[in-house]
């Protein structure tokens, strides 16, 4: 997951491969809460983990449910079977409308048939969304609700401690037209008190009906037959009661599938590949966002596929405008909307009232941020018009914390003007999908020379290496540590028993020996550690005899162009902080930003020495600072890529800076290189 404050998508070229999608979102919170409320134990197989699934399995822990994670997004829930052990609690349920709805529906219930009290409550924007047609329903049915904030939003106590007579007699009353989750949660719940034939009638239109399909399905998984009438009446028979099913298994996520079937509807397949396949979720989804295809191959995708599998590719190019009613996919018409910046013409999308009561005002957010691409939108209260820029602007897109704005607005980067774009806030996405954005660049390729790359050169000990590992940081770019590769290259010689000191170096054959050691180096680069051979060498390349051989083996010009092409592979998406002495000159001469880090040599043998003595390892200033000048004058004097600046690099002498203190001013000359207002 990105944790920046932003992240920078280079323009993308093409896309192709495999990817598997993790669990829905709907699906998952709705079988968690299910498994719950039945009678045994149910394992749950490919569950979502995200930050709505997580709120929903911490209260429900609260709740006195027992969870066991068994690994492999397998969750193991010991059901309530109807009771209630834990009577008061206070449940903190984020942004997630999926806990929060359901949840004040199962809980009033159960607080007026056993007594208790409960409060639920979220973050400031679950507190803006509106609930008050639930728990009008909720109240008809007898049981005591408070909005303990305005009247008709969270945060609520249900429950008054002692029970309280339920009245199901009449038929509930619930409004479906803001939106379908209240009717959901009606539903979920209602089983747990059907003593007798429970009725729910509907007010309004029913919008995503989809979502109620999705909720009666699993209610069926879960024992519970529910009678339904049009949209209009539900009856949840008498004597309903949930049983586990004992397993469980959750399907991808149909809307963050949209994103990657959008993906092969805009992208040329990459050479080698053809189109995107998605596996998790296919055509006979029970979701509703399933139906996002057809919407898709109306604008000119081509989708084929089977019960568990999706394959796309481009179809018509452009895309087409279209003018859809999308009240029955309104989370992945959202996709539509940055679909049609592709499309020839003007596409309308229609009946999204809901999307002004979503993650945030959605109508608004989308409106505002296809502007800044360079679109002409017009908003109205259920409805987005959207016509592609003709000028395309390289924008910096707020995210509204609204996951589904950072994962639809990413497919931007493809845009024809090939202009950089900038997602805030990234780590939004992980209410439904923490690794969308390494997943997208799994898939997607960019020209190699247009991956940002930041180069940090300078001298041995000068720092370049924790600066450059700070800044990918900020930035949520690789890392590339050159010096590493020479240091490997001096350890596997002495391995192999290749002789590195000054005299061999000279014997004919030794240098071309070195070389192609250095062409084929059985290296790899896991989780921070460095394996050589399949052996973890990461404390033995750092040693000082590991650094002397470094600096003679990389004198050679056999060993050098040996690694250029290991080092070319490290530019990858989304980009790449690269550090050694010859990353700008040599390596990546055309980096839009090149550094040459320095700090006097007194400086950089004293901060040599304390890093040693740090790790226990004894050492003297005065060898260091020997040591060090004789590595830099080898280094500035040799024939191969001398140390030396490049003549368009920033100079930055960190003799007297701390290292926070450089990196934002490297950050600061990236932000000035970038094309982002404001950022
Ligand atoms: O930065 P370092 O101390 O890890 O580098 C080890 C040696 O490798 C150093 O003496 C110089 C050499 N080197 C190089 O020649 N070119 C690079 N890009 C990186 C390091």
């Amino acid at each position: 997951m990105y944790a920046t404050p932003f992240l920078d998508l280079p323009p993308l070229r093409s896309a192709g491969g495999i990817v598997t999608l993790p669990g829905s979102k709907s699906i998952s919170n709705r079988v968690l809460l299910l498994a719950a409320l039945s009678d045994g134990e149910t394992t749950l197989h490919d569950l979502l983990d995200s930050d709505d699934t997580r709120v929903m399995l911490a209260a429900l822990e609260t709740l006195g449910c027992s969870v066991s994670r068994l690994g492999d997004q397998r969750v193991k829930v010991r059901g309530l079977g109807g009771g209630l052990p834990v009577r008061d609690a206070q449940l903190f349920l984020g942004n997630a409308g999926t806990a929060m709805r359901p949840l004040t529906a199962a809980l009033a219930l159960l607080a007026s048939t056993h007594g208790g009290t409960f409060e639920l409550s979220g973050i400031p924007r679950m507190h803006e969304r509106p609930i008050g047609d639930l728990v009008d329903a909720l109240r008809q049915l007898g049981c005591p609700v408070a909005c303990l904030g305005k009247e008709g939003y969270p945060p609520l106590r249900v429950g008054m401690g002692v029970p309280a007579p339920l009245l199901l007699e009449a038929p509930i009353r619930v409004r479906g037209d803001v939106s379908s989750q209240f009717l959901t949660a009606l539903l979920l719940a209602l089983p747990l008190v059907a003593t007798r034939d429970v009725v729910i009638e509907v007010v309004g239109e029913l919008i995503s009906k989809p979502y109620i399909e999705i909720t009666l399905s699993l209610l069926q998984r879960f024992g519970v037959a529910v009678q339904r009438e049009g949209w209009q009446r539900f009856t949840i028979p008498a004597g309903s009661r949930y049983r586990s099913p004992g397993d469980v298994h959750v399907e991808g996520d149909a809307s963050s599938a949209s994103y990657f079937i959008a993906l092969g509807a805009i992208a040329p397949a990459s050479a080698g590949h053809d189109g995107i396949t998605i596996q998790g979720v296919g055509l006979s989804s029970i979701q509703g966002d399933i139906r996002f295809v057809e919407a898709a191959r109306a604008m000119g995708a081509d989708v084929s596929g089977s019960a568990n599998q999706l394959r796309i590719r481009r179809g018509a190019w452009p895309l087409k405008a279209i003018d859809l009613d999308c009240n029955h996919i309104p989370d992945a018409a959202m996709t539509l909307a940055v679909m049609a910046l592709y499309a020839e013409g003007t596409t309308t999308l229609r009946n999204i009232a809901s999307w002004r009561v979503k993650e945030t005002d959605r109508i608004a957010a989308m409106a505002c941020e296809l502007r800044k691409l360079g679109a002409a939108v017009e908003e109205g209260e259920d409805v987005i018009r959207i016509t592609p820029p003709q000028t395309w602007r390289p924008a910096s897109i707020h995210t509204y914390d609204d996951h589904r704005v950072a994962m639809c607005f990413s497919l931007a980067a493809f845009n024809p003007a090939q202009r950089p774009l900038r997602i805030e806030d990234p780590k939004c996405v992980a209410k439904t999908f923490p690794d969308y954005f390494e997943t997208l660049f799994s898939v997607c390729e960019a020209q190699p020379g247009e991956i940002p790359v930041i180069c940090i050169d300078g001298p041995t000990a000068s720092g370049k290496g924790t600066l450059a590992m700070e800044v990918a940081a900020a930035l949520g770019y690789h890392v590339l540590d050159s010096g590493v590769l020479y240091r490997l290259v001096g350890l596997a010689a002495e391995r192999r028993g290749i002789p590195t000191d000054p005299n061999a170096l000279a014997q004919p054959g030794v240098a071309e020996r070195l070389g192609s050691l250095a062409a084929a180096l059985p290296v790899r680069f896991e989780a921070g550690r460095v394996l050589l051979d399949g052996e973890d060498v990461t404390d033995a390349v750092r040693t000082e005899s590991a650094g002397m051989a470094a600096s003679r083996v990389s004198a050679l010009p056999q060993v050098r162009q040996a690694l250029l092409d290991l080092q070319h592979r490290f530019r990858t998406l989304p980009g790449l902080v690269a550090d050694g002495r010859d990353m700008g000159t040599v390596i990546f001469p055309d980096a839009p930003l090149k550094v040459f880090l320095t700090a006097s040599a007194e400086q950089r043998a004293l901060r040599r020495h304390n890093q040693l003595i740090s790790k226990g390892i004894p050492a003297r200033i005065e060898d260091l600072l020997a040591d060090l000048r004789a590595r830099d004058e080898r280094d500035t004097s040799r024939r191969d890529a001398p140390l030396k600046p490049a003549e368009d690099a920033y100079r930055l002498d960190n003799s007297e800076q701390s290292i926070e203190q450089s990196v934002q001013q490297v950050l600061a000359w990236w932000q000035a290189a970038r094309p982002f207002e404001g950022g």
